[in-house]
């Protein structure tokens, strides 16, 4: 595995992969690597000639500077992980080679609602970077696809507007979430609960599925009601638990509105965010 940590190296290698006619897979990440994240490594590994991965993170999409400061960074255990799974390029940038003073990067889109329900309600300025710089990684690793996970299901509507904005040709694949044993989302956050914790927010999980084998037996208003109550029961504090239009991310009030419904869900257990989400019909 080759490692870039400038730009302009970067861009070198990449075009002259180019130039041979290989396909770029691109998986952008910021470290804490997981099973989640080498799920989509493996996904490009699959279509792809070439797989790129990059671990950068990203300061201008933290709203809380504790969150960043706490943020796992392990470079070293994070290269053995992507070299594992025949990661071919590795890009772990400084922050002054994704943001160099003398360049724009700030990106002016209108995402109307998408930016502003769920995760952005309760994480202003969230969207705002992590689009400012999935744009900068995709000017600079220009690849053919891009791997994202369902786990961030707001963020991928989000890209996915961005990119079709932007009139880029890269092709989104959006892959399924990976989960620990009990139910619990993979994420770099899960690190931070102790072993009691960690178990306890299988809950999530359990509830998410819940609604999925009861949806339509319960109205909607109740079915979150329900959730909310079970989540505060076992220890969450629960930013939201919303039943949203898959497209507009905009709250249903009845199943029989929309074709397309995912049940979206972030809570505090102690001081650790987690979010989680489950499509529960798409026709
Ligand atoms: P990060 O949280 O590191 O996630 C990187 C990618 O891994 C995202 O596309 C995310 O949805 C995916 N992912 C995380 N947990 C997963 C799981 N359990 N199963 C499957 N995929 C999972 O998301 C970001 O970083 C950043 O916002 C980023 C896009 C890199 C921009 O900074």
């Amino acid at each position: 595995m080759y490692i870039f940590k400038k730009v302009e190296d970067l861009k070198q290698y990449l075009s002259t992969l180019r130039a041979d006619g290989l396909k770029i897979g691109f998986v952008p990440t910021m470290g804490g690597l997981h099973e989640g994240h080498i799920s989509l490594i493996e996904a490009s590994k699959r279509s792809s000639d070439i797989t790129v991965c990059s671990i950068f993170v990203n300061p201008t999409q933290f709203d809380n500077q504790e969150d960043l400061q706490k943020y796992a960074r392990n470079l070293p255990t994070d290269a053995q992980m992507l070299g594992k799974a025949m990661t071919d390029v590795l890009f772990a940038p400084s922050v002054e080679e994704i943001y160099p003073v003398d360049l724009e990067t700030e990106i002016k889109l209108d995402f109307g609602q998408l930016t502003k329900v769920m995760e952005g309600r309760f994480r202003t300025g969230h969207f705002e970077g992590m689009v400012q710089v999935v744009s900068r990684l995709l000017d600079i690793v220009e690849p053919d696809s891009l791997y994202m996970g369902q786990k961030d299901f707001q963020q991928v509507s989000i890209v996915n507007s961005m990119l079709q904005q932007q009139k880029r040709s890269v092709k989104l694949e959006v892959c399924p979430i990976i989960r620990e044993p009990h139910g619990l989302a993979m994420s770099s956050r899960n690190e931070r609960l102790n072993v009691e914790d960690r178990y306890n927010a299988g809950a999530i999980f359990e509830a998410l599925s819940q609604v999925k084998k009861k949806m339509g037996t319960t109205n909607v208003t109740d079915t979150k009601q329900a959730v909310l109550d079970r989540l505060i029961a076992v220890g969450f504090k629960p930013d939201y638990f919303e039943i949203v239009d898959g497209d507009s991310l905009l709250s249903i009030e009845k199943w029989s509105e929309s074709e397309n419904i995912v049940a979206c869900v972030a809570a505090y257990i102690k001081d650790v965010r987690l979010i989680d989400n489950m499509i529960l019909v798409k026709v």
